[in-house]
Protein backbone atom coordinates (compact mmCIF):
# COMPACT_ATOMS: atom_id res chain seq x y z
CA UNK A 1 0.00 0.00 0.00
CA UNK A 2 1.30 3.38 -1.03
CA UNK A 3 0.16 6.53 0.44
CA UNK A 4 -0.75 7.96 -2.88
CA UNK A 5 -2.86 4.81 -3.91
CA UNK A 6 -5.77 6.31 -5.69
CA UNK A 7 -4.14 9.43 -6.59
CA UNK A 8 -3.05 11.47 -9.91
CA UNK A 9 -0.04 14.03 -9.90
CA UNK A 10 1.12 16.04 -12.92
CA UNK A 11 4.80 17.41 -12.62
CA UNK A 12 6.51 19.79 -14.55
CA UNK A 13 10.28 19.47 -15.59
CA UNK A 14 9.88 16.27 -15.26
CA UNK A 15 12.54 14.89 -17.59
CA UNK A 16 15.46 15.67 -15.83
CA UNK A 17 16.93 16.39 -12.35
CA UNK A 18 14.59 17.06 -9.19
CA UNK A 19 11.57 16.92 -11.26
CA UNK A 20 12.13 13.61 -12.66
CA UNK A 21 12.80 12.46 -8.76
CA UNK A 22 9.79 13.69 -8.04
CA UNK A 23 8.03 11.54 -10.94
CA UNK A 24 10.31 8.67 -9.39
CA UNK A 25 9.21 8.85 -5.69
CA UNK A 26 5.18 9.79 -6.17
CA UNK A 27 5.32 6.97 -8.65
CA UNK A 28 7.10 4.55 -6.05
CA UNK A 29 4.26 5.62 -3.32
CA UNK A 30 1.08 4.79 -5.49
CA UNK A 31 0.50 8.21 -7.47
CA UNK A 32 -0.14 7.81 -11.04
CA UNK A 33 1.69 10.67 -12.48
CA UNK A 34 2.20 12.93 -15.43
CA UNK A 35 5.31 14.09 -16.51
CA UNK A 36 4.92 17.31 -18.28
CA UNK A 37 8.14 18.53 -20.10
CA UNK A 38 9.26 20.34 -22.64
CA UNK A 39 11.50 17.28 -24.08
CA UNK A 40 9.02 14.92 -24.75
CA UNK A 41 11.60 12.55 -24.81
CA UNK A 42 13.23 13.21 -21.66
CA UNK A 43 9.52 12.44 -20.14
CA UNK A 44 8.62 9.35 -21.81
CA UNK A 45 12.02 8.17 -20.02
CA UNK A 46 11.11 9.40 -16.76
CA UNK A 47 8.86 6.21 -16.34
CA UNK A 48 5.69 8.28 -15.64
CA UNK A 49 2.21 6.61 -16.59
CA UNK A 50 2.16 9.65 -18.77
CA UNK A 51 3.90 11.71 -20.98
CA UNK A 52 3.45 14.99 -22.16
CA UNK A 53 5.41 17.84 -24.06
CA UNK A 54 4.16 20.85 -22.35
CA UNK A 55 5.98 24.35 -22.08
CA UNK A 56 4.29 25.95 -19.25
CA UNK A 57 5.38 29.93 -20.56
CA UNK A 58 2.55 28.96 -22.58
CA UNK A 59 -0.83 28.78 -20.98
CA UNK A 60 -2.40 27.03 -23.70
CA UNK A 61 0.22 24.00 -23.82
CA UNK A 62 -0.52 24.20 -20.24
CA UNK A 63 -4.18 24.10 -20.07
CA UNK A 64 -4.05 21.18 -22.80
CA UNK A 65 -1.56 19.50 -20.91
CA UNK A 66 -3.54 19.63 -17.53
CA UNK A 67 -7.35 18.62 -19.18
CA UNK A 68 -5.11 15.67 -20.80
CA UNK A 69 -3.78 14.33 -17.67
CA UNK A 70 -7.40 14.91 -16.04
CA UNK A 71 -8.63 12.74 -19.11
CA UNK A 72 -6.31 9.96 -18.43
CA UNK A 73 -6.58 9.65 -14.65
CA UNK A 74 -10.04 10.74 -14.07
CA UNK A 75 -8.78 13.09 -11.46
CA UNK A 76 -5.97 15.16 -10.45
CA UNK A 77 -5.15 15.61 -6.78
CA UNK A 78 -1.28 16.94 -6.93
CA UNK A 79 0.26 19.00 -8.86
CA UNK A 80 3.99 20.08 -8.90
CA UNK A 81 5.47 23.40 -10.43
CA UNK A 82 9.09 22.14 -10.79
CA UNK A 83 10.27 23.67 -14.39
CA UNK A 84 12.81 26.11 -13.66
CA UNK A 85 15.66 28.07 -15.91
CA UNK A 86 18.56 29.70 -14.72
CA UNK A 87 19.37 31.58 -17.83
CA UNK A 88 18.43 32.57 -21.04
CA UNK A 89 19.61 34.31 -24.21
CA UNK A 90 19.89 37.72 -23.70
CA UNK A 91 20.16 38.15 -19.97
CA UNK A 92 23.40 39.00 -19.76
CA UNK A 93 25.09 35.28 -18.75
CA UNK A 94 27.57 35.73 -21.19
CA UNK A 95 28.91 38.93 -19.98
CA UNK A 96 28.69 37.36 -16.35
CA UNK A 97 30.47 34.26 -17.23
CA UNK A 98 33.51 36.08 -19.43
CA UNK A 99 34.27 38.67 -16.46
CA UNK A 100 33.88 36.05 -13.88
CA UNK A 101 36.66 33.93 -15.85
CA UNK A 102 38.83 36.84 -16.49
CA UNK A 103 38.86 37.49 -13.17
CA UNK A 104 39.82 34.20 -11.85
CA UNK A 105 42.35 34.56 -14.42
CA UNK A 106 43.77 37.62 -13.37
CA UNK A 107 43.80 36.42 -9.79
CA UNK A 108 45.52 33.17 -10.46
CA UNK A 109 48.29 35.64 -12.57
CA UNK A 110 48.72 38.27 -9.75
CA UNK A 111 46.61 37.85 -6.71
CA UNK A 112 44.41 40.49 -7.77
CA UNK A 113 41.75 41.72 -10.15
CA UNK A 114 39.75 44.90 -10.78
CA UNK A 115 37.58 43.32 -13.21
CA UNK A 116 33.25 43.84 -11.99
CA UNK A 117 31.44 40.52 -12.23
CA UNK A 118 28.01 41.80 -12.93
CA UNK A 119 24.82 40.92 -14.72
CA UNK A 120 21.78 43.39 -14.65
CA UNK A 121 23.34 45.64 -16.74
CA UNK A 122 23.88 43.67 -19.57
CA UNK A 123 20.16 42.02 -18.76
CA UNK A 124 18.07 42.67 -21.94
CA UNK A 125 14.35 43.08 -21.97
CA UNK A 126 13.97 39.62 -23.45
CA UNK A 127 16.77 38.16 -21.21
CA UNK A 128 14.54 38.85 -18.11
CA UNK A 129 10.74 38.13 -19.38
CA UNK A 130 11.96 34.49 -20.34
CA UNK A 131 13.14 33.29 -17.50
CA UNK A 132 10.40 34.73 -15.44
CA UNK A 133 8.00 33.35 -18.25
CA UNK A 134 9.18 29.87 -17.14
CA UNK A 135 9.44 30.38 -13.49
CA UNK A 136 6.50 32.57 -12.62
CA UNK A 137 4.19 32.79 -15.08
CA UNK A 138 4.35 28.56 -15.33
CA UNK A 139 3.37 28.38 -12.10
CA UNK A 140 0.64 30.96 -12.13
CA UNK A 141 -0.74 29.35 -15.29
CA UNK A 142 -0.58 25.33 -13.94
CA UNK A 143 -1.99 26.35 -10.40
CA UNK A 144 -5.24 28.09 -12.21
CA UNK A 145 -5.78 25.25 -14.41
CA UNK A 146 -5.59 22.66 -11.70
CA UNK A 147 -7.40 24.83 -9.36
CA UNK A 148 -10.10 24.64 -11.77
CA UNK A 149 -10.07 21.29 -12.68
CA UNK A 150 -10.50 20.60 -9.10
CA UNK A 151 -13.37 22.97 -8.84
CA UNK A 152 -15.55 21.30 -11.63
CA UNK A 153 -14.82 18.01 -9.67
CA UNK A 154 -14.98 19.47 -6.47
CA UNK A 155 -11.88 17.41 -5.42
CA UNK A 156 -9.31 18.52 -2.64
CA UNK A 157 -5.71 18.32 -3.36
CA UNK A 158 -2.05 19.72 -2.60
CA UNK A 159 0.15 22.28 -5.25
CA UNK A 160 3.84 22.60 -4.21
CA UNK A 161 6.16 24.98 -6.01
CA UNK A 162 9.81 24.60 -5.80
CA UNK A 163 11.51 27.80 -4.60
CA UNK A 164 15.58 27.97 -4.04
CA UNK A 165 17.51 29.09 -1.08
CA UNK A 166 18.50 31.63 -3.19
CA UNK A 167 15.13 33.67 -2.48
CA UNK A 168 16.62 34.22 1.20
CA UNK A 169 20.35 34.21 0.41
CA UNK A 170 20.09 36.47 -3.07
CA UNK A 171 22.35 34.84 -4.17
CA UNK A 172 22.17 33.85 -7.98
CA UNK A 173 20.92 36.36 -10.87
CA UNK A 174 18.11 38.92 -11.09
CA UNK A 175 15.39 37.18 -12.67
CA UNK A 176 16.20 33.57 -11.39
CA UNK A 177 16.22 35.15 -7.57
CA UNK A 178 13.38 37.50 -8.09
CA UNK A 179 11.64 34.21 -9.52
CA UNK A 180 12.08 32.16 -6.67
CA UNK A 181 10.94 34.41 -4.06
CA UNK A 182 8.43 35.75 -6.19
CA UNK A 183 6.52 31.91 -6.31
CA UNK A 184 6.87 32.32 -2.50
CA UNK A 185 4.66 34.42 -2.60
CA UNK A 186 2.12 32.79 -4.78
CA UNK A 187 2.67 30.14 -2.58
CA UNK A 188 0.87 32.04 0.36
CA UNK A 189 -1.54 33.89 -1.63
CA UNK A 190 -3.05 30.87 -3.37
CA UNK A 191 -2.35 28.97 0.12
CA UNK A 192 -5.49 31.38 1.75
CA UNK A 193 -7.36 31.89 -1.44
CA UNK A 194 -7.95 27.90 -2.21
CA UNK A 195 -8.20 26.78 1.09
CA UNK A 196 -11.99 26.76 1.20
CA UNK A 197 -11.52 24.58 -1.60
CA UNK A 198 -9.60 21.84 0.50
CA UNK A 199 -6.73 22.85 -1.61
CA UNK A 200 -3.24 23.37 -0.02
CA UNK A 201 -0.50 25.16 -1.30
CA UNK A 202 3.05 24.75 -0.18
CA UNK A 203 6.44 25.46 -1.39
CA UNK A 204 10.36 24.04 -1.20
CA UNK A 205 13.52 25.69 -1.29
CA UNK A 206 16.46 23.66 -2.17
CA UNK A 207 19.81 24.63 -1.79
CA UNK A 208 22.63 23.36 -4.29
CA UNK A 209 21.03 19.80 -6.05
CA UNK A 210 23.09 17.54 -7.80
CA UNK A 211 21.28 17.77 -11.15
CA UNK A 212 22.38 18.04 -14.54
CA UNK A 213 22.30 21.55 -14.84
CA UNK A 214 25.18 21.45 -12.14
CA UNK A 215 27.43 19.56 -14.76
CA UNK A 216 28.14 23.30 -16.90
CA UNK A 217 29.20 24.64 -13.48
CA UNK A 218 33.33 24.87 -12.92
CA UNK A 219 34.56 21.96 -10.32
CA UNK A 220 36.33 24.60 -8.13
CA UNK A 221 32.95 26.79 -7.33
CA UNK A 222 31.04 23.61 -6.75
CA UNK A 223 33.82 22.84 -4.08
CA UNK A 224 33.71 25.98 -2.63
CA UNK A 225 29.55 25.87 -2.84
CA UNK A 226 29.82 22.87 -0.39
CA UNK A 227 31.92 24.13 1.96
CA UNK A 228 29.64 26.49 2.49
CA UNK A 229 26.88 23.87 3.28
CA UNK A 230 27.22 22.85 6.81
CA UNK A 231 26.11 19.57 5.64
CA UNK A 232 29.34 19.99 3.66
CA UNK A 233 27.49 18.12 0.20
CA UNK A 234 24.45 18.88 -2.17
CA UNK A 235 21.60 17.66 -2.12
CA UNK A 236 20.58 14.47 -4.00
CA UNK A 237 17.16 14.95 -5.98
CA UNK A 238 15.35 12.21 -3.95
CA UNK A 239 15.84 14.48 -1.19
CA UNK A 240 14.31 17.48 -2.84
CA UNK A 241 11.67 14.76 -3.72
CA UNK A 242 11.07 13.24 -0.44
CA UNK A 243 10.31 16.61 0.72
CA UNK A 244 7.77 17.09 -1.98
CA UNK A 245 6.13 13.92 -1.48
CA UNK A 246 5.71 14.90 2.52
CA UNK A 247 3.70 18.27 1.78
CA UNK A 248 1.67 16.46 -0.99
CA UNK A 249 0.77 13.79 1.60
CA UNK A 250 -1.92 13.34 4.23
CA UNK A 251 1.59 13.71 6.96
CA UNK A 252 0.87 17.34 5.96
CA UNK A 253 -2.97 18.22 6.31
CA UNK A 254 -2.55 20.78 8.34
CA UNK A 255 0.71 22.63 6.75
CA UNK A 256 -0.49 25.01 4.30
CA UNK A 257 1.51 28.24 2.94
CA UNK A 258 4.49 27.24 4.43
CA UNK A 259 8.05 26.89 2.74
CA UNK A 260 10.25 23.92 3.57
CA UNK A 261 13.44 24.72 3.76
CA UNK A 262 16.09 21.64 2.14
CA UNK A 263 19.52 23.06 1.91
CA UNK A 264 21.93 21.62 4.81
CA UNK A 265 21.33 24.68 6.92
CA UNK A 266 22.89 27.27 4.50
CA UNK A 267 20.21 29.73 5.07
CA UNK A 268 17.11 30.03 7.20
CA UNK A 269 13.55 31.23 5.98
N1 LIG B 1 19.53 22.06 -8.97
C1 LIG B 1 19.59 22.96 -7.99
O1 LIG B 1 20.64 23.17 -7.37
C2 LIG B 1 18.35 23.74 -7.59
C3 LIG B 1 18.38 24.47 -6.39
C4 LIG B 1 17.25 25.18 -6.02
C5 LIG B 1 16.12 25.16 -6.81
N2 LIG B 1 16.12 24.44 -7.96
C6 LIG B 1 14.89 24.46 -8.76
O2 LIG B 1 14.44 23.12 -8.93
C7 LIG B 1 13.79 23.00 -10.19
C8 LIG B 1 14.41 21.87 -11.00
O3 LIG B 1 15.78 22.12 -11.12
P1 LIG B 1 16.78 21.06 -11.80
O4 LIG B 1 18.12 21.36 -11.29
O5 LIG B 1 16.23 19.69 -11.68
O6 LIG B 1 16.71 21.57 -13.33
P2 LIG B 1 17.07 20.80 -14.70
O7 LIG B 1 17.53 21.85 -15.63
O8 LIG B 1 17.96 19.62 -14.43
O9 LIG B 1 15.65 20.23 -15.18
C9 LIG B 1 14.63 21.13 -15.52
C10 LIG B 1 13.62 20.43 -16.39
O10 LIG B 1 12.61 21.40 -16.70
C11 LIG B 1 12.34 21.33 -18.10
N3 LIG B 1 11.88 22.64 -18.56
C12 LIG B 1 12.61 23.76 -18.75
N4 LIG B 1 11.84 24.74 -19.23
C13 LIG B 1 10.59 24.24 -19.34
C14 LIG B 1 9.36 24.77 -19.80
N5 LIG B 1 9.26 26.02 -20.27
N6 LIG B 1 8.27 23.96 -19.77
C15 LIG B 1 8.37 22.69 -19.34
N7 LIG B 1 9.50 22.13 -18.91
C16 LIG B 1 10.61 22.89 -18.92
C17 LIG B 1 13.65 20.91 -18.74
O11 LIG B 1 13.41 20.33 -20.01
C18 LIG B 1 14.19 19.92 -17.71
O12 LIG B 1 13.72 18.60 -17.97
C19 LIG B 1 13.90 24.37 -10.86
O13 LIG B 1 12.73 25.13 -10.60
C20 LIG B 1 15.08 25.00 -10.16
O14 LIG B 1 15.04 26.41 -10.19
C21 LIG B 1 17.20 23.72 -8.37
Amino acid sequence: MGRFDGKAAIVTGAGRGIGRAIVERLTADGAKVAALDMNIEDAKASGAALALQCNVADSASVIAAVRAARAAFGRLDIAVNNAGIGQAAKDGSEQFYGAMAKRNEELAATGQSDVIVDQLIHMEDDGWAAVMAVNINGPFYVSREFARVLAEDGNAGSIINISSTSAQSGEGSPHYVTSKAAIIGLTRQLARELAPRKIRVNAVAPGPTNTPVMAGIPDEWIKSMEASIPLGRMANPSEIAAAVAYLASDDASFVNGSVLVANGASYYF
